[in-house]
């Protein structure tokens, strides 16, 4: 049997595919994106339960619910969505998800008993990335061998052990995705490693205090963190406006649908607060230069919305190549997140009433002239729009992901060390000239 699930938040996925895979005879099938799973629904034999918590991708999300419900009688849907409104025996719809335990909670009931084999074995299989949450091992790492028929099992690492640096690198290159623990730790492995999940999203979500806000909460908020921060009310106040208006026209027009419910996510609300935050300082920032106009006012206010379209919250977070290439995302993802200020970019490009430079801002938001990765020294050919783009994304993240109490100058050395370019400097300057009281 085997389940396949959408989770966009890279350690909930985690989470539900390690707890399922301990039940022997489940198969676990865990997918950040629906664009790179929708796929296996045709070519998997024995799928029985798909899981979707994604909203990033609203229209991949109805098509893939249309056609198991109309094309496949054997699976069953529970969907985590306050928007869909489809009925059907076979979905079950869930609005939203206040603690990641539920989900689980949920997913196990459904199926628990269905799945549990009678097949005997000495060992469990669990997630490779599962290993990478524990500072010491809890038990004993076994890995199969490929003598299948013996099914041997080979210690590699000790109960007590801290896991090596580049063990899950190591065996990712391999193509190893599990390993294996002793059947009768199953238990005490469980318990420890969904103690350590919880953990890190009650410690996340009291960090970000970003528990499900309305758009709105999420506006007054960042107006109070800018002002705080000394940002002037008056020209924060017109930053919002001129921000606001922008997307009332927008959602006007029905070719913006697909994007607008990228930059709407209810369900990742760090990326909307992310991108809205970053247009009211780019709005401010490009106001303090004499080539600023109404369209450059527009190109990067749209830039700062649409950049990073497709992004999780935790893709957000991740902005050097050095982090990337130590992440223990999987390849595709990796590869779509090196390529999104490209793709992105192109998706605005010749777009009716849209401001030709917008599509060039947004593949240079990272610093490479041609969209690719998140490099130290920015190219020559970013446009002093993108560079404003990139020092307001870089100010917001320090903003979002630090003490509360944020220092302007701190931000400023944060961004100094982050970036080897002396274009920045001036973009810098107007940064701080933007602070009533630094
Ligand atoms: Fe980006």
């Amino acid at each position: 049997m085997q389940i396949l699930i959408f989770e966009e938040k890279k350690e909930l996925l985690d989470l539900l595919a390690m707890n399922l895979k301990m039940n022997n005879g489940i198969e676990v099938i865990p997918k950040l994106f629906i664009s790179e799973g929708k796929g296996f629904v045709d070519i998997l034999p024995e799928i029985k339960l798909i899981v979707i918590n994604n909203s990033t991708e609203f229209d991949a999300r109805l098509d893939l619910i249309d056609y198991v419900l109309k094309e496949k009688e054997d699976i069953e849907m529970i969907v985590v969505s306050g928007t869909i409104k489809t009925e059907h025996p076979r979905l079950m719809l869930i609005d939203r998800i206040n603690d990641p335990e539920e989900l689980l909670g949920l997913v196990t009931k459904k199926f628990s008993e269905d799945f549990l084999s009678q097949e005997e074995s000495a060992y469990s299989p669990v997630s490779l990335n599962n290993l990478s949450y524990f500072k010491k091992l809890p038990v004993d790492i076994f890995l199969k061998l490929k003598d299948r028929d013996n099914q041997k099992f080979l210690k590699v690492l000790n109960s007590g052990d801290s896991l090596p640096e580049d063990f899950i690198q190591k065996y990712n290159d391999k193509s190893v995705a599990e390993v294996f623990i002793a059947k009768s730790n199953k238990d005490e492995f469980s318990k420890e490693i969904s103690k350590l999940f919880l953990e890190y999203f009650k410690a996340k979500s009291q960090k970000e205090n970003v528990t499900f806000e309305s758009f709105e909460e999420i506006h007054q908020k960042s107006f109070e963190q800018m002002t705080d921060i000394g940002f002037s009310p008056m020209s924060t106040k017109l930053a919002m406006e001129s921000v606001g208006d922008l997307m009332g026209t927008l959602e006007k027009r029905k070719d913006f649908k697909v994007l607008l419910n990228h930059v709407y996510k209810t369900d990742a609300p760090y990326s909307y607060r992310f991108s809205y935050m970053t247009s009211l300082i780019a709005h401010a920032l490009v106001k303090k230069f004499p080539w600023c106009s109404e369209s450059n006012l527009q190109t990067i206010m749209y830039a700062a919305m649409f950049s990073d379209i497709g992004l999780t919250d935790n893709h957000l977070r991740l902005r050097t190549d050095e982090k990337l290439k130590k992440s223990i995302m999987g390849k595709e993802d990796k590869e779509m997140l090196k390529k999104h200020a490209f793709e992105n970019g192109n998706k605005l490009k010749n777009v009716k009433g849209i401001p030709a430079e917008v599509s060039k801002t947004i593949i240079q938001h990272h610093g490479a002239h041609n969209g690719l990765g998140f490099p130290q020294n920015i190219s020559a050919q970013v446009t002093p729009i993108a560079l404003c783009l990139i020092v307001s994304q870089e100010f917001v993240h320090f903003i979002l992901n630090g003490d509360n109490k944020i220092n302007v100058n701190e931000a400023i050395d944060h961004i100094n060390e982050r970036f080897v370019s002396i274009k920045l400097e001036p973009v810098l300057s107007a940064l701080k000239k933007c602070i009533l009281k630094p």
